[in-house]
């Protein structure tokens, strides 16, 4: 193998603002979706509220303190040698409603404040503008994207950060996993979909649900080709990227009938909404979807024009683990926990969370995807959740993360040497916050450890693990120690 990770690769971390800020309700922010769901585990799931319930915890609500710790966060992020940390603007912190003209000035100090501590050790931002999140106010007034008018807001508060933030962020993704709200509950709630009361983050979309999740996620396209538009007038120097929840999806068997399975759920899964993203245009398996499906979108006849001309700089794409599909109910074996497709697959090991393990995966889809769009291609989302143990001189010795990425960096160096044009690699987590699926601080991600807990307690200490400085020298050494 000769190929060797460029000199400018992208080397980071990611976090969301949801998972990581706390500090929910000051300095002006409002509610978000995310600020009503609840915290659970694989067995209890994550349920929303329509309001704050005082007897319940809500992980956003505390997280792992960011707003506060920031300073410290990203000294200890330049001490590992990040080139760029990924991270993403809380919408509520900008417009606390969604809908005003004017943005809360405070929120735009916040992250001027975060971009410039970047900035002090040569961190690049790369910005997310929306993880996960809507204003709950734009939810429960207007339907969250259901509506064609919060496309107008969303295009309004990308204008305010691309302004605001003009000479410190440059590398910007529009929303994050667009995809996963066609796949499950809690994709479409955090699109900003109404639900009722106590519904739960784990819940099967229903059929009038789907027609929802389809006309939310077209209007989420649309915003996003329209903030590709206004990013690159605002600044041409601006590149902006989708964000995809990638899952390489197996046939578990040889039967056509398995393969052609597997083929369908690549499509709707992964492509459907890269599609738009790169190319501009649905393909042509989402229209016969539509009509196999019973889905009637709203599209504008302006639509076709706005994706068309907002198509993104590159595709980056969260990668965890692979599903595996059959037609065979007797070769069906469930994972608990496990949100990627299917099946259990024999040849992999899973996660405490029922999630599967699969570097070769990474390698496949780096290559299907960039063969498929021929863009420079990000992964901004790998890592393994597990529960770390503080040893008793105070260490964290996680050499199963450490395995399970050091397995992904070889996956990366070996798509490099494919042929692959893969710019940069921010593993999810990078300082522990709280999970997106079961809201638990105890699903630690993190090179950095956090003294929090999911039964509250815990003084955010922050402890650099094993895995850090084993981190460190991957980006020192450009990926040749690993
Ligand atoms: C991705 C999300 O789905 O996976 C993140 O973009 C999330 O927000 C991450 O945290 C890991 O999932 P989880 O459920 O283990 O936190």
């Amino acid at each position: 193998m000769t190929a060797k990770f460029p000199k400018n690769f992208l080397w980071g971390g990611a976090t969301a603002a949801n998972q990581i800020e706390g500090a929910w309700n000051v300095d002006g922010k409002g509610v978000s979706v995310q600020d009503l769901l609840t915290g659970g585990t694989v067995e209890k799931p994550r349920h929303f509220t329509a309001k704050v319930d005082s007897s319940a915890y809500y992980p956003s609500h505390t997280a792992s303190d960011f707003y506060h710790h920031y300073k410290e966060d990203i000294k200890l992020l330049a001490e590992m040698g990040f080139k760029t940390y990924r991270l993403s603007i809380a919408w509520t912190r900008i417009f606390p409603k969604g809908d005003e003209k004017e943005p809360n000035q405070a929120g735009i100090d916040f992250y001027h404040c975060v971009f410039q501590e970047c900035h002090k050790y040569g961190i690049e931002p790369l910005v997310t503008i929306s993880h996960y999140e809507v204003p709950y106010h734009l939810t429960e007034a207007y339907g969250g994207f259901t509506n064609r008018k919060v496309i107008d807001f969303f295009e309004n508060y990308c204008r305010v950060l691309f302004e605001a933030y003009k000479d410190e962020v440059h590398l910007w993704l529009t929303f994050n996993e667009i995809n996963t709200a066609l796949m499950f509950g809690g994709g479409y709630i955090q699109a900003g979909v109404p639900v009722s009361d106590g519904a739960s983050i784990f819940a099967k979309i229903t059929k009038e649900a789907k027609q929802k999740a389809f006309q939310a996620v077209h209007n989420q396209l649309v915003a996003s080709a329209k903030a590709v538009k206004l990013a690159h007038e605002i600044n041409p120097e601006n590149k902006v990227g989708c964000m995809i929840a990638g899952s390489e999806v197996y046939p578990l068997t040889p039967d056509p009938k398995d393969v052609r399975l597997a083929q369908e759920q690549m499509e709707m899964n992964n492509f459907y909404c890269g599609d738009v993203h790169v190319r501009g245009a649905y393909p042509a398996f989402a229209k016969k979807y539509w009509r196999e499906n019973d889905i009637h979108l709203e599209i504008d006849p302006s639509d076709a024009e706005t994706l068309k001309n907002g198509t993104v700089d590159f595709y980056s794409f969260s990668y965890y683990s692979s599903g595996a599909v059959t037609v065979h109910p007797d070769k069906q074996e469930k994972v608990s926990g496990n949100m990627s497709a299917g099946t259990k697959n024999p040849y992999l090991k899973y996660s405490d969370w029922g999630w599967s393990m699969d570097p070769e995966g990474l390698r496949i889809y780096l290559n299907q995807v960039y063969q498929r769009y021929q863009v420079p291609v990000m992964i901004v989302e790998n890592g393994l959740g597990a529960y770390d143990k503080v040893e008793a001189d105070g260490s964290i010795q996680d050499d199963y993360r450490i395995d399970y990425l050091r397995g992904h960096v070889q996956a990366m160096k070996e798509a490099l040497d494919d042929g692959v044009d893969l710019i940069g690699y921010t593993p999810w987590g990078c300082i522990d916050l709280a999970s997106a699926s079961t809201g638990q601080m105890s699903k630690r991600y993190g090179f950095i450890y956090v003294n929090r807990h999911d039964d509250q307690t815990g003084d955010y200490s922050r402890t650099p693990k094993k895995s850090f400085y084993w981190y460190k020298k991957v980006i020192e050494s450009n990926g040749e120690t690993i």
